[in-house]
């Protein structure tokens, strides 16, 4: 395992919800597996009066709730000598000149800069950063997601945030890319010939992606009301996990051979135009139900949650690809909160045969199901005979637990890639132009929706979402993976 070089890692919201349930609790990771350098600092910043002694009972507190069995206090003490707080309005140019004093001025020393606040702090901070004198060329900027409310904004953003760091420096995160399934897409499309023939439209009628949570806005509901599953979830990690499954071969898997094929399938997603997007799209928003045997309140009734939002917190899309390999081969997405299943996965099903010869019962013939969440796994689907003497087929699954395969704790994505940024590598992030073409594709349909006039449809928590979601798909003669 690689070790990382020296760092200072400062995290602006460094008490707020993100840091404390994800940041936090992969850098303990890290540095319990010894992959972080002896020398490497971490510096929670926010504008919260509060002093080094209460952060770290808070950052105890959060580990001990996130890591479960994995918390020990020999590695917590050790860890702790990494954490520091420091007090910065990020808004206030005077805070920044005690941040340069904690920093020092060894500008060979990788810096990183994570925002995980509102991007509405973005440009300031990055200013304020920039005026300050804090920015090396050993420096990088983590941003969240999401970037912006649309093309505009985060075109805004990236802007300003260009003024001061270059284009190599900026980490614009999707932690989808850094979760372990969708790095072994990769290994399963470029390290295996078997799949590689049939990876396109001539033996694959349509591929479905679907991330469902079980989960409800949990306390976020101003942040989601402003936000809503198009830009949350749709705008960034379905898009990027669609791009995976469909982009070229890269030259190698340097960050930017990677990024450019990325960028070609956005740029070849074909733009859902006006009156298509009825039919085409589906925005739903959760009413009063169960999940998991019990009662969930309606979205309108979350905290935060104005009575009359629009906010959707479902989305289904018929997209398509018109490049070579795709064209004809619809990539249907769906994404919801409350749903049955906390599930994420990708399923690729594959053309029918030119004839019968067996009599079949029940299933989809073949279909290759690749599951991201709530475990890891491959299932392939095959037709095979049911023992007796009758000649009749049904479906079976080719099966693979990546957990018991490997029996090893799977890396975690934060943990992924937070290394990736202090060792410099840029590959798991999204680049610029990957970011507003997806963007551009989003924003149109967004549009479309406010100017229909209609609200999103609503469907009962701990179901699969409106049924307009089911027409969506039927239309074309199939239907949503949902026997799980
Ligand atoms: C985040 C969204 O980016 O991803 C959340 O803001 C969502 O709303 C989360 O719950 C899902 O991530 P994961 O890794 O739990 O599937």
């Amino acid at each position: 395992m690689q070790v990382t070089p020296p760092f200072d890692l400062v995290i602006f919201g460094g008490n707020g919800d993100l840091a404390m349930r994800k940041l936090l609790p992969a850098l303990y990771h890290r540095h319990r597996a010894g992959s972080l350098c002896d020398d490497g600092r971490i510096l929670a910043v926010s504008r919260s009066e509060m002093d080094r002694a209460t952060y770290l009972n808070l950052a105890r507190e959060a580990l001990v709730a996130h890591l479960g069995s994995h918390f020990n206090e020999r590695d917590w003490e050790k860890f702790a000598q990494r954490l520091d707080f420091h007090r910065v309005d990020a808004n206030a140019p005077g805070h920044y000149s005690g941040l340069a004093m904690v920093l020092g001025e060894n500008t060979g020393r990788v810096r990183v800069f994570y925002l995980s606040t509102s991007p509405d702090l973005f440009m300031n901070i990055c200013r304020n950063l920039g005026q300050a004198g804090l920015v090396t060329p050993e420096s990088r900027v983590v941003l969240e997601k999401p970037l912006g409310r649309d093309l505009e904004s985060a075109r805004a953003i990236n802007d300003a945030v260009g003024e001061v760091f270059e284009e190599h420096q900026i980490y614009r995160i999707d932690h989808y890319l850094g979760k372990e399934a969708v790095q072994n897409m990769m290994a399963l499309r470029f390290g295996n010939s078997v799949f590689e023939p049939l990876w396109r439209r001539t033996w694959i009628s349509h591929v479905q992606i679907t991330v469902a949570e079980q989960l409800g806005v949990e306390g976020r509901g101003e942040f989601y009301n402003g936000v809503g599953a198009m830009r949350d979830m749709i705008q960034n990690h379905l898009l990027q996990l669609l791009c995976i499954v469909a982009m070229e071969p890269p030259a190698n898997m340097d960050a930017d051979a990677v990024r450019d094929e990325k960028l070609r399938i956005l740029r070849s997603l074909r733009p859902l135009t006006g009156a298509e997007v009825a039919t085409r799209s589906v925005r739903g928003q959760y009413r009063a139900g169960a999940v998991n045997g019990k009662a969930v309140s309606a979205f309108l009734d979350e905290p935060g949650i104005p009575s009359d939002s629009q906010t959707e917190t479902f989305v289904a899309l018929k997209a398509e690809i018109t490049n070579w390999r795709w064209a004809g081969t619809p990539f249907y997405l769906r994404t919801g909160k409350r749903m049955p299943e906390g599930i994420a996965e990708i399923a690729l099903y594959f053309r029918d045969m030119p004839m019968h010869l067996f009599p079949t019962v029940g299933g989809v013939p073949n279909r290759l199901v690749i599951r991201l969440q709530p475990d890891e796994g491959l299932r392939l689907d095959l037709m095979a005979k049911i023992p007796g003497d009758d000649m009749k087929l049904r479906p079976v699954g080719l099966n693979l637990s990546f957990a018991e395969t490997f029996k090893q704790r799977p890396v975690q994505a934060y943990e992924r890639l937070l290394g990736d940024v202090i060792h410099g590598r840029l590959a798991l992030f999204m680049r610029r132009d990957e970011q507003e073409a997806a963007w551009m594709w989003v924003e149109p349909i967004m549009q479309a929706w406010v100017a229909s006039g209609n609200s999103p449809k609503l469907y009962t928590a701990g179901t699969w979402g409106p049924a307009a979601a089911t027409a969506l798909i039927s239309r074309d003669g199939f239907s949503w993976h949902e026997d799980y």
